[in-house]
Parts: structure tokens; sequence; C-alpha cells
């Protein structure tokens, strides 16, 4: 039993056995795909008189996609600026810009120095709020320290404001404590309340962060009860609590889980999707009964390391207040 679950803990790894894996994972995800290219290859097989050769044309072309899967599309994280028209914004909000992070799985597969890229490429964007809304990790403790240090390294100009995931919660207290211990702002079933002065005007940003329904230690109640009157901005794990929020003075939720299903019919991934398939909704903006919601596709994995169809992203959204319009 002990083998069998050192398989799935996200334990530290020497590099080139992490290699390895993704080596062995691309063959067994290509030889996979590679049933699905079948036709496609005997198609091949046949035009050139050889139909033996169908199963490892199928095979190279099932490599092909893995690899590009697990090594490239995996990697390149893709930056995107989105407009956010919010009701009730206030005027001296309007222009924020809030960048969001969701599920980064610092781990054995994007190791600390991967998290630093994307931190990196955040600062570069110059927000002034960053969210990050939870599986910081994918399992076990051992990655609570590094991440802490990652994420210490955010700046925006108003701070950074972090959730846990369900993925966080092998010691949840603990990691807490160690992110805390890294001056980094977590969230847990609370609220802050952030005071803008712009062009003459004063504004109050309220960013609430949920606990972990996973856990069933979620309480929206108790999160939304400490806010001061202003702009309600609520981090959620889970995209499926935003309908809790409606009707309770929210503006914006920024959620993540899905990693946009993390593999999908390329270029039609947005409605055909892992997620989707699951009944989830898998990413982007929506708007529920004046609500926004902002689903994040996320940076890293879980499950396998592959991401096909569905970019790793760094979302910033730029709230547009209708009022100010
Ligand atoms: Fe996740």
């Amino acid at each position: 039993m002990s083998r069998l679950w050192g398989l799935f803990a996200d334990r530290p790894r020497p590099r080139l056995l992490v290699w390895g894996i993704e080596l062995v994972f691309t063959h067994l995800i290509g030889a996979l795909l590679g049933l699905v290219f079948l036709p496609v290859a005997l198609a091949v097989a046949l035009w050139r008189g050889d139909a033996a050769a169908a199963p490892l044309i199928g095979y190279a072309l099932g490599l092909t996609v893995a690899g590009y899967g697990v090594f490239v599309r995996r990697r390149w994280v893709v930056v995107r600026e989105l407009e956010v028209p919010c009701a009730g914004l206030p005027s001296a909000l309007d222009g924020l810009r809030v960048a969001h992070l969701s599920d980064l799985h610092i781990g054995s597969f994007d190791d600390e120095r991967v998290g630093r890229r994307w931190v990196q490429r955040v600062n570069r964007l110059q927000p002034d709020l960053v969210a990050v809304t939870g599986d910081l990790v994918t399992s076990g403790t051992w990655s609570y320290t590094a991440v802490s240090r990652v994420l210490s390294e955010l700046r925006a100009t108003y701070g950074v404001f972090v959730i846990l995931g369900n993925h966080d919660q092998w010691s949840g207290e603990q990691f807490r404590e160690e992110l805390a211990a890294h001056d980094v702002r977590v969230l847990n079933n609370t609220s802050e309340s952030l005071r803008f002065e712009r062009d003459g005007g004063e504004a109050h940003l309220n960013v609430a962060g949920l606990g972990d329904p996973y856990t069933q230690s979620a309480d929206m109640e108790r999160t939304l009860a400490l806010r001061s009157a202003g702009f309600t901005l609520l981090l959620s794990h889970y995209p499926s609590w935003a309908e809790q929020a409606l009707g309770k003075d929210v503006g914006l939720v920024l959620a993540g889980h899905t990693h946009g299903g993390q593999v999908g019919v390329p270029f039609l991934s947005g409605r055909f999707n892992v997620a989707r398939a699951m009944g989830q909704r898998s990413r982007g903006l929506v708007e529920l009964e004046g609500m926004q919601v902002h689903v994040s596709a996320g940076l890293g994995t879980s499950g396998l390391p592959i991401r096909l169809g569905v970019a790793p992203e760094i979302v910033v959204l730029r709230l547009r207040s209708l009022e100010a319009r």
C-alpha cells in the first residue's frame, strides 16, 4: 500500500526522474491517442501501399500530439487581458487591474523554478492586485515551503490575496502558517477591506476569501459578514460556489479548480473539454444575475502532466464600472 501511495504522492523528485516519468506518460498517452488516430493512420498507410505500417503511423501521430501536450502546451503560458463590466463598481475603482492566477500545483512536475518564472511574468504586468484561487500544491506537505517562497515574490500595488484549494488540505493549518510566515496573505472564510482614493473619490473594495468546501470548512455567511460598504470581490476555489453568492451583494467571483478541463478538443476546447463533460463551468467569464464570475484555466496540472487544447493562463481582469460610463 505504501508503494502505491508513493506513486501518487507528489513528493520532490530529482529532475532527471521527473523527465523520465514525463517520457513514460508521453509514451502511454501517445499509444492511447494512436488508437484514436488509427483510421487516419490506416488511410495514410493504404495510400503508401503498406497497410501493416498503420499501427506505427498511428503511434507516431499519437506520440507527437502527446509530446506537444506534455512538453510544449503545458509550459506555454498565455497572458490575457480581459475587460470586466461590473455593476456597482465605484468609479474610484474603475480600471483596477486584478491578476488572477489559479491551480499552480507546485510540486515535482512544476517545481519552484517554474513557479518563479510565472511570478516574474505576473510582476512584469504590474497589476494593482493579485488573486490566487487555490490548489497551490498537488498533494502532501512537501511543497508548502517552496510555494510559500514563490508566492511571497508576487508584487501588486494593493496586495496579493490567496485562498487554498482542495489539493492544499493535507494539513491546511500548517500550510496557512507557512504562507503567513512568508508574509503571504491567506483568506480563510474572511474578508479584508481596502480603501481607495482616486480623482478625489473614495471607495472600498472588499476582498473576500472562502474556506475549503472539500473539507466542509467553507462558510459563505462568515466570509461575507465583516465587509465594509463597497464592492466585493470573492475568491472561491470551486466555481460551483458562485451561485451561493447570488443575492449577497458580491460583484465579482474569481474561481479555479477546473483547469479549463486541462484537456480539450483543440480550437473548440471552450465547449469541448474534460471539465465541461463532467458538468462543470470550465473557464472564462460569465455573468450570473448581474454578478460576474471568472474561472481561470490555471497554470499547473494535476492527474496527468499534460495540457491539450487548454493553455495555462495568467489573466489580468480590468474592472470597468458601468456607472462611470
Ligand atoms: Fe487544481
